[in-house]
């Protein structure tokens, strides 16, 4: 027992447990955000008399006497003066970090109240925010100093139109911890559930014993695959995954549930789990694509071990290259890495009518419909799903983890039921970025110019399919390069092992088999006698060419002004590496893709409804300045949503860059149908109409027999650039990235910074071994990158008129994280004359022993 403050309020704590579940549990104070529990992230910083400390360290009877403050507790000008510095400063994305961010911050003000920028990194170096790249927090922290030592907050007007640097929609919310991501869902009556997880890779589960787990008190079910309603595999493409391994099934990796365990409260919940008994045929696992592709190779499917071949042709590229003057083959490697968003996954579902309600934080919630509807043998109007906030996805929320385990339990039990990850779960179970093994053989003429490549990839897809096959194919699509030649041939295989699965990552493949093609182009410039700049810029794709797929790119291709952007920091700079990048936007290759919004004047407000997951890309702001600038109207008067299933028509998934063109064509296109509406009333005289917008991107399926097929409606095309200091460490990244339009520069840069210091842990830090299937990293040992080791980042957004829809912006999602290794593996080839082609780089200052 102990007697301390919380935000000047006495409490006294009969029951010794960790001040953050006490704080969250019990006084609801969910600013202060459960990201690990393991005192690795920095999102439960609260204040321990004045000091930034983790709340997930301490024990209450420990902190006798002590003063804690969250940021609840913060005055109203504190309050006021962060939300306008963050907004201002863009330095909100998922906001899962950021109350601990403002925390910090008080920390150092409240001591220092005008900090170095140095001094601000160093004071949230605790703090990890895998979104912002750190650069816009630390001038929102500055610019809060500022506006504290001036004793005011500015009153700013400003127009909300597409162009605009306007703040996120939702900073406030974000920095005062308000918004509600699943996790600060409390509900009347609210039980537990979580999973027994597989105890082998591979094994026979031959029985499932829950007789003692069933009879603890406070133990509400215990459930099995016998228990589910509808059909056991869920998944969305390939439906492979089981919700549940079934007696007499094989376990397919450590990830697998085994027995969903529902009870009264977290303790007896872990209590239960542990008495829960399974027994094994422990059989023999597939550890490596290697393994995989073994003749007489253990089967992790019953189908085979072979998920997706592609083979992406055009010209002749084995004549091309034969032919060249210069030609390299090379091998590359890249391996697994974790998206480390800072909100593990959560969902909370409660009965809702003969069905259930899902409370999610995912990358589409009609998928999450599907997959729950599916497994639950129920129909559209008994399964709903509604988006929280969403702290984060990077592509690791596209599949369900936690959504259709939390609707089983409710359904079953009748109950409102939450269940969430831990950390150590999280970095288990959810798909992570394939690691691939690439051979690419390049062939130029005497002046540098691309005459062909071949390639193959071959790619660990782990346990599941997950998005293995698309992702594999992106891989391939996009490893001839932006650039302008006609023969390529690029073999691609991806197989099934019991190490964790693999699926969407930021980047999607193309992360991959960039840093092999544009490594290869770098070693190649040298070769040719001309610079890494110059052999692109001979060989960079330009409007009206055509790509290597046989697309011509529209006028909006602005590759060759992102390298002319790049140049002067390029010539000055002693130690320098360039890459380029390609990503296309929207799903193509001649699948229907399609963006929808229903606009709905209600109470004088128009509300935005869009089945588009804002999973902190900035989604709601960007349609909030699309009506806000059609419509003339300001932001006070328009109202966004969040995505659900039954009241936002169905806009895809959250992937693929492709949200702020598809859906924000859709809402243009509802826009134009209310201006018309407002020519002859009013938006008052309007009240209860709604209107519609809906855009089918049309493009051609892949090996399509037309002579210049559309693979994807839009592409955008980067350049970045290393630079090191003598001592090897980077000085700077430059990053000059072509949007088209850019809808919110201040949020095009934040996804540029963030995307830039992301790559920097895929090229330099971060690591997720494997030890016999099962990963060994912790949260605090993955690699991520710290406020105070990021070093300047430049973004530099170039903006070019050409492209036709969505008011020719072009999604920036992804391609920031692409070219960034390439680019830094050629700096330290610039650097100590040593050719690097694996992930991590070895031997750099950043190097882990
Ligand atoms: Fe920092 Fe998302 S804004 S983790």
């Amino acid at each position: 027992m102990a007697t301390f403050t919380v935000n000047g309020r006495v409490v006294s704590v009969e029951k010794n447990q960790k001040l953050l579940r006490y704080l969250r549990d019990e006084l609801h104070l969910t600013s202060v955000k459960d990201g690990c529990s393991e005192g690795a992230c920095g999102t439960c910083h609260v204040l321990i008399d004045g000091k930034a400390t983790k709340a997930c360290i301490p024990q209450t009877d420990k902190l006798e006497g002590k003063a804690i403050v969250t940021v609840e507790g913060l005055s109203d000008f504190e309050k006021e003066v962060y939300t306008y510095a963050f907004g201002k400063a863009g330095a909100v994305q998922c906001g899962f970090c950021i109350p601990g961010m403002v925390i910090s911050a008080k920390a150092l003000l409240d001591m220092n109240p005008d900090p170095t920028e140095e001094e601000v990194a160093y004071a949230i170096r605790n703090n990890i925010c895998r979104c912002t790249g750190y650069v816009k927090i630390i001038q929102a922290i500055l610019l809060a100093a500022e506006v504290f030592r001036i004793g005011e907050v500015p009153r700013e007007s400003q127009e909300w139109k597409v162009g605009a640097r306007v703040p996120r929609i939702d900073v406030r919310e974000k920095v005062t911890g308000t918004g509600q991501y699943p996790d600060d869902v409390y509900l009347d009556g609210m039980i537990y559930a979580s999973a027994v997880r597989s105890a082998y890779p591979r094994a026979i589960v031959k029985a499932i014993h829950t007789e003692e787990a069933r009879a603890l008190p406070g133990v509400v079910g215990v459930f099995t695959a016998a228990d589910v309603p509808g059909i056991n595999k869920v998944g969305h493409l390939v439906k492979d995954w089981d919700t549940m391994i079934a007696v007499g099934d094989t376990t397919h990796y450590l990830g697998d549930a085994i027995a969903l365990v529902a009870a009264e409260d977290r303790e007896t919940l872990e209590k239960a789990k542990a008495l829960v008994q399974v027994d094994y045929e422990v059989l023999e696992s597939v550890r490596s694509a290697e393994e995989a592709r073994a003749e007489n190779a253990p089967l992790v499917h019953r189908t085979g071990n072979l998920l997706a071949h592609r083979h992406i042709h055009r010209g002749n590229a084995a004549f091309a290259i034969a032919k060249s003057k210069h030609v390299l083959t090379r091998r590359f490697h890249t391996p697994y890495t974790e998206h480390a968003f800072l909100e593990p996954e959560c969902a909370v579902a409660y009965p809702d009518g003969d069905g259930v309600m899902v409370l999610s934080s995912d990358q589409g919630t009609y998928d999450t419909q599907q997959e729950t509807m599916r497994m639950l043998g129920l129909g559209p109007d008994q399964v709903k799903v509604r988006n929280m906030l969403v702290g984060g996805g990077f592509g690791g929320k596209e599949d369900v983890t936690v959504q259709h385990h939390a609707a089983l339990v409710a359904y079953l039990t009748k109950r409102p039921v939450k269940v969430k990850l831990s950390r150590a779960e999280s970095i288990l179970i959810h798909p992570k970025r394939h690691p691939m093994d690439m051979e690419f053989a390049l062939g130029c003429d005497e002046n540098g110019i691309i005459q062909g490549v071949a390639a193959q990839i071959i790619a660990d897809t782990g346990a599941y399919a997950s998005l293995g096959g698309p992702v594999l194919e992106r891989a391939c699509t996009h490893a001839a390069g932006p650039y302008n030649y006609q023969n390529f041939e690029i073999d691609g295989y991806a197989y099934y092992t019991n190490n964790p699965p693999a699926g969407a990552f930021r980047g999607f493949g193309v992360t991959q088999s960039c840093f092999a093609i544009e490594s290869l182009l770098n070693e190649m410039a040298d070769v040719v006698g001309i610079s890494p700049w110059e052999i692109r810029y001979r060989n960079a794709i330009r409007p009206g060419q055509e790509l290597p797929n046989g697309q011509i790119v529209d006028e909006s291709t602005g590759l060759v002004e992102t390298l002319e952007a790049i140049k002067p920091y390029y010539d000055s700079a002693k130690y320098a590496g360039l890459a380029c990048a390609m990503k296309n936007a929207g799903v193509g290759v001649g699948i229907p893709d399609t963006g929808r919004v229903r606009l709905a004047v209600q109470e004088g407000k128009v509300h935005i409804y869009a089945g588009a997951s804002c999973i902190g890309q900035g989604l709601g702001t960007v349609l909030t300045q699309t009506v806000c600038g059609l419509l003339s109207i300001p932001p006070e008067q328009v109202v966004y949503e969040h995505a659900n299933t039954y009241e936002s028509p169905d806009s895809g998934t959250t992937s693929g860059s492709r949200q702020t063109l598809f859906t924000g064509e859709a809402c243009r296109r509802a826009c134009e149908s209310l201006l018309n509406a407002m020519k002859e009333k009013s938006l008052t005289e309007l009240e209860g109409r709604e209107f519609r917008g809906t855009y089918l991107g049309k493009t051609d399926p892949l090996g399509a027999d037309v002579p210049n097929p559309v693979s994807h409606i839009a592409y955008g095309y980067a350049t970045q650039m290393c630079e090191l200091n003598e001592d090897g460490t980077i000085r700077q990244i430059v990053a000059a990235h072509d949007v088209g339009r850019a809808v919110n520069p201040l949020s095009v840069e934040g996804q540029i910074e963030g995307g830039v210091v992301m790559s920097m842990g895929f090229a330099l830090t971060e690591q997720y071994p494997l030890t016999d299937c099962r990963p060994t990293a912790k949260f605090g040992t993955l690699g991520l990158f710290r406020a105070h080791q990021v070093p300047q980042i430049k973004a530099i957004v170039v903006e070019k008129d050409g492209l036709k829809v969505g008011g020719g912006a072009i999604g920036i999602g992804e391609i920031t994280s692409i070219p960034t290794a390439p680019a830094i593996a050629d700096a330290y080839y610039r650097y100590d004359g040593k050719r690097r082609s694996a992930l991590p780089l070895e031997d750099t200052p950043y190097s882990r022993k």
